[in-house]
């Protein structure tokens, strides 16, 4: 990356009480704890309480991040939050967690590229730093999918759950911060996986609603071949834009869809299994949560040292992929 050195200097997470476990699913769907530990590696996941939405578990990671980083609100310039279950349409989350924040000079944006839209998030905030346009920034991944999860739908149902994370940018001293970004889309897999209805091809009628429109609809499949090719080809590409090998990354923060597509990572890479972060047992597939919710715990239990090197990758609906290379 030209320009400034941008990097992280704060991260923070949360997540909803309520736990969802394997058990209470097979007493919703016909399912079994069995044949999703194996085909998926999830155990449990959180559910955001009924009067809790996304904007309050950015809220919390929110905090969090700027406490760890050391920043008052009103000093950032930015806020992006990237989700695919905002508050509602308009006004956008960021707006929602600007005010509720204090942050009273930032800017504030929603960004949608579901499951990678994190790994965007920090692109575009990170570019616009390096740029010089701006200074402080704060990058949220946060998502209530339980609120677009058809539970009586166990192809999709055991793989969501609720969180948020949160990291706070800024400049760093030379030789750390970002390395590199890669990020791709192909627009013509956009039906593999998405939410139809709701929207300006399909409002919201009493149709659309007994049809169970509002739900995540998704081709498992084919998403995880996607899945697994993307992964691989991204994380390749990342390290070589940074100048990196595969034996330099000290830590690979995956998105937390599936263990198995997480290990065809770790093979193509050939990392060992410790030297991932993986905690999708604990929450499933919190989407753009999932690899900022991995971050931070990894910073929290002390597995990231300074000059470690970082890659963080991720794909998702649209269909998108990203990739990125971090010098902590
Ligand atoms: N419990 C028991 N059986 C099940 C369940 C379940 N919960 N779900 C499906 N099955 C059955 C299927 O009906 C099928 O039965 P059949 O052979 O009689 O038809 C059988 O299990 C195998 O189904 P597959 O779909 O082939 O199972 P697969 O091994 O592919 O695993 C899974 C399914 C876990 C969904 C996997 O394909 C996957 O992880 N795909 C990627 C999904 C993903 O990552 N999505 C999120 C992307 S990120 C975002 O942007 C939100």
């Amino acid at each position: 990356m030209k320009g400034i050195s941008v990097g992280i200097r704060g991260v923070g997470s949360y997540v909803p009480e309520r736990r969802l476990t394997n058990q209470d699913l097979e007493r919703m769907v016909d399912t079994n704890d069995e044949w999703i530990v194996t085909r998926t590696g999830i155990r449990e996941r959180r559910i955001a309480a009924p009067d809790e939405a996304t904007s309050d578990l950015a809220l919390k990671a929110s905090v969090r991040a700027l406490e760890a980083a050391g920043l008052a609100a009103d000093e950032l310039d930015l806020i992006v939050v990237a989700t695919i279950t905002p508050d509602m349409f308009f006004p956008s989350t960021a707006c929602l967690l600007q005010d509720r924040l204090g942050a009273r000079k930032a800017a504030a944006y929603d960004l949608s590229a579901a499951c990678s839209g994190f790994i965007y998030a920090l692109a575009n905030a990170a570019g616009l730093i390096a740029s010089g346009m701006y200074r402080n920034a704060l990058v949220v991944g946060a998502e209530c999918l339980s609120r677009i999860t058809d539970y009586s739908d166990r192809n999709t149902c055991i793989l969501f759950g609720d969180g948020a994370g949160a990291v706070v940018l800024g400049p760093v001293p030379e030789g750390r911060g970002f390395r590199s970004f890669v990020l791709g889309a192909d627009g013509s897999g956009g039906d593999l996986l998405k939410v139809a209805g709701g929207g300006s091809r399909l409002p919201p009628t009493a149709d659309t609603v007994a049809q169970r429109r509002h739900f995540i609809e998704m081709n498992g499949r084919e998403v995880f071949k996607f899945a697994v090719r993307v992964m691989g080809n991204a994380a390749e590409e990342a390290l070589e834009k940074a100048g990196l090998g595969k034996a330099d990354v000290d830590l690979l923060i995956p998105h937390q869809a599936n263990i198995r597509i997480i290990q065809s990572a770790l093979e193509r890479l050939g990392l060992p299994q410790e030297k991932c972060v993986v905690n999708l047992d604990r929450y499933g597939n919190v989407s753009a949560a999932s690899i900022p919710l991995a971050l931070a715990e990894a910073v929290e239990d002390g597995r990231v040292r300074e000059g470690d090197r970082l890659l963080m990758v991720g794909f998702g609906g649209g269909l998108t992929w990203g990739a990125s290379v971090l010098v902590w």
